[in-house]
């Protein structure tokens, strides 16, 4: 192999760039050179192809975003974008690919791939950790701590005003971002899509829990089926309007943002480089992941089927610890 290609697609998340930074590095040192893909698939459509050196992806490691720039493409849905991107790689003496992104980015790959045989290696870029294939995705500690950290302050204006707080946070699919930052906030309720009776059970504790705590937070993943925050607050005050003061606040994309932690910084380092060497070996069509420390290979086919990873017991501990 003499040349790849590398994009980042679907949301951004933070150690993308230390990921690129990787692929990049790991690339040269075995005498491959690099295209950059610029803003994802629809980039690769268009042929949007930058060379990479390894000075190119000095001093990116600490941003937050991707300076490859990322998109949600339209245009690689459809077998004429596809067949036209696939050209463009071929124009381009590319003999494979790496992308960095979420399951929808592993769909496209898995599309690609039926249609092309062309190899495509992939590194779970998304702050929703929702991949089969491995423990963490790059961007999920960052976007809890960035949670975390949102949610302390929140508590303090709660607590001066005795004041019920619900917390909306990111994940239209998956409960994670929320049942982590929820336990690290120590949140009084938890709403994630993957279980459907935590609204009643919501209500419940509200209604049996201490009187002499001052602030509650509920925390609410935004594709929880009760519809959201401001849908859940209303819920509340018709029950609950007399005993609670009820502010809602809603997260939203400040937390894709930021600089990387240290944990994204050394995952997305540890993927990107095993996703050259495992393009080197000659695998192809699979999410490089991390499961107990190890790397680990899974098809793409596996990786994008979403798994309700939840641990009941942690369901079952937030119970007794928020009481
Ligand atoms: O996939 C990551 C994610 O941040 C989800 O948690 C969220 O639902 C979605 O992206 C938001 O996407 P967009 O930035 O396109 O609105």
């Amino acid at each position: 192999m003499k040349k790849l290609a590398v994009l980042t697609s679907g949301g951004d998340s933070p150690g993308m760039n230390a990921c690129v930074r990787a692929v990049v590095r790991t690339a040269i040192f075995n005498q491959i050179s690099v295209l950059g893909v610029r803003r994802g698939y629809d980039g690769l459509v268009e042929g949007d192809f930058i060379p990479l050196e390894t000075k190119s992806v000095s001093n990116i490691m600490q941003r937050g975003g991707t300076v490859l720039k990322t998109a949600r493409s339209k245009r690689f849905e459809t077998k004429e974008g596809m067949t036209q991107a696939y050209h463009k790689l071929m124009e381009n003496q590319v003999e494979a690919l790496i992308v960095i992104g979420g399951d929808g980015t592993f769909r496209g790959a898995k599309e690609f791939n039926s249609l092309f045989e062309f190899p495509i290696m992939g590194c779970p870029g998304t702050i929703d950790n929702d991949l089969n294939g491995t423990d963490f995705t790059i961007g999920y500690d960052t976007a809890i701590n960035t949670v975390v950290q949102a949610v302390d302050k929140i508590r303090d204006t709660a607590e001066s005003h005795d004041r019920l707080f619900i917390v909306e946070v990111m994940g239209r699919d998956a409960g994670l971002i929320a049942l982590r930052s929820g336990i690290g906030v120590g949140a009084e309720a938890i709403l994630i899509p993957e279980t459907n009776r935590d609204v009643s059970t919501m209500l419940q504790r509200l209604e049996r829990g201490r009187k002499d705590k001052s602030s509650k937070i509920v925390i609410v993943a935004e594709g929880d089926e009760a519809g959201g925050a401001f849908a859940i607050a209303d819920i509340i005050k018709k029950k609950m309007g007399n005993v609670y003061d009820v502010r809602v606040s809603v997260l939203g994309h400040m937390q894709r943002g930021g600089s990387p932690s240290c944990m994204d910084r050394v995952l997305a380092s540890r993927m990107g480089f095993a996703a050259v060497e495992a393009l080197i070996k000659g695998r192809k069509s699979e999410m490089v992941g991390i499961v107990n420390k190890d790397i680990v290979y899974t098809p793409f086919s596996q990786a994008i089927k979403h798994i309700a990873d939840l641990n009941p017991d942690l369901l079952r501990m937030v119970d007794i610890l928020s009481l």
